[in-house]
């Protein structure tokens, strides 16, 4: 076989004179052509809210991650709103779980108790809650089963049920996560029929079954008690897959679009990014939050400097925001880099 020349063979030398080096040479050049730029304002903290008293208690694989008891949560969102990050997403971890996940919609849930909170300490500061059963379930699916298989209707009610609970507490945008088709529309519709017709919706729709969510799970005590989510989640190995859960969720009414994990994902965000238009947010996780700080730790890389090209990179691939552990700290970076 031979091999036909490409476009490139085919132009054997640059034009005369073409060198793109010269726009390299100083600070100000390259600042001038620079394609791709991330602020603080483009970043989202998530936060672990937790039912128990404790002010704070560690996550062994998140260092500089807490989980946050109800003492602790205003001073947290002060300090994240003050580094120049506009929003927050918030898991909550209650004391309690059960076969009906009761506490993700409970008024008083852990969760629906941080929103108040939040809201009257940091006014100004983007809500964002998400919507799954999988920390309330004491089986720690994301669904609600029966007989010991996923029960589609209840699932989707007690999905749409806690998102209405959690529009009432103050959320600003709803963020359902439990990959269950249908999700969307049974949650815009349930918003709509309570007056929460202001209430957006920032749709998981691209989530894949990855593995890169182990500190997560360990995080907030939602590793399923048997079994996996390969049965909801997407399978890796896909990505058109990815362009029709994104338009599926489009139809259903949502109004923002989510890929997840995002450093494994790049080449799904951009195909999601050229296919649709609504704002479009990745999720860079708590495994790729838990490698960085682990070789940072051991002086193996930059930690600063990591952050800041991965940020860039998931915007580059086309991530009009970006949710990440480091948002507050890399925040406060972006604020005194060149
Ligand atoms: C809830 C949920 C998970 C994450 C976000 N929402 C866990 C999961 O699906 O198992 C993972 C986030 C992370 O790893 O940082 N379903």
């Amino acid at each position: 076989m031979t091999t036909q020349p490409g476009p490139l063979g085919a132009r054997a030398a640059a034009p005369a004179g073409e060198r793109l080096d010269r726009f390299r040479r100083t600070p100000a050049l390259r600042s001038l052509a620079r394609e791709t730029s991330v602020r603080g304002g483009d970043l989202v903290q998530p936060m672990f809210v937790a039912e128990q008293s404790a002010a704070r208690s560690p996550i062994a694989a998140m260092p500089g991650i807490d989980r946050l008891g109800a003492t602790g949560w205003a001073a947290a969102a002060e300090a994240i709103a003050a580094a120049g990050v506009p929003a927050l997403i918030l898991f909550g971890i209650p004391a309690r779980k059960d076969a009906h996940a009761t506490g993700a919609w409970s008024e008083d849930g852990v969760v629906q108790n941080a929103l108040r909170n939040i809201r009257d300490a940091v006014p100004e500061v983007a809500l964002i809650a998400d919507v799954c059963l999988c920390e309330y379930t004491d089986h720690g699916h994301c669904r609600i089963l029966r007989d010991g298989a996923s029960a589609r209707e209840e699932t989707l009610e007690a999905l749409a049920h806690t998102a209405v609970s959690l529009a009432e507490a103050g959320a600003d945008v709803v963020a359902p996560s439990a990959m269950a088709d249908g999700q969307v529309a049974a949650i815009r519709e349930a918003l709509d029929e309570a007056g929460f017709g202001d209430v957006a919706i920032l749709s998981y729709a691209v989530k894949y079954a990855s593995a890169f969510y182990g500190p997560f799970r360990e995080a907030a005590g939602s590793a399923p008690v048997r079994g996996d989510r390969r049965a909801h989640q997407m399978d890796p190995a896909n990505a058109r897959e990815a362009l029709r859960e994104a338009e599926q969720d489009l139809a259903e009414g949502a109004d923002a679009l989510m890929v997840k994990p995002a450093l494994a994902c790049l080449d799904v965000l951009r195909a999601v990014r050229e296919r649709c238009d609504a704002p479009l947010a990745a999720y860079s996780v708590s495994g790729e939050y838990a490698m960085v700080k682990a070789a940072a730790e051991r002086g193996w890389i930059d930690e600063r400097a990591t952050v800041l090209e991965t940020l860039g990179a998931i915007r580059r691939a086309g991530a009009d925001f970006i949710l990440t552990y480091h948002a507050r700290e890399a925040a406060g970076w972006l604020t005194t880099s060149a």
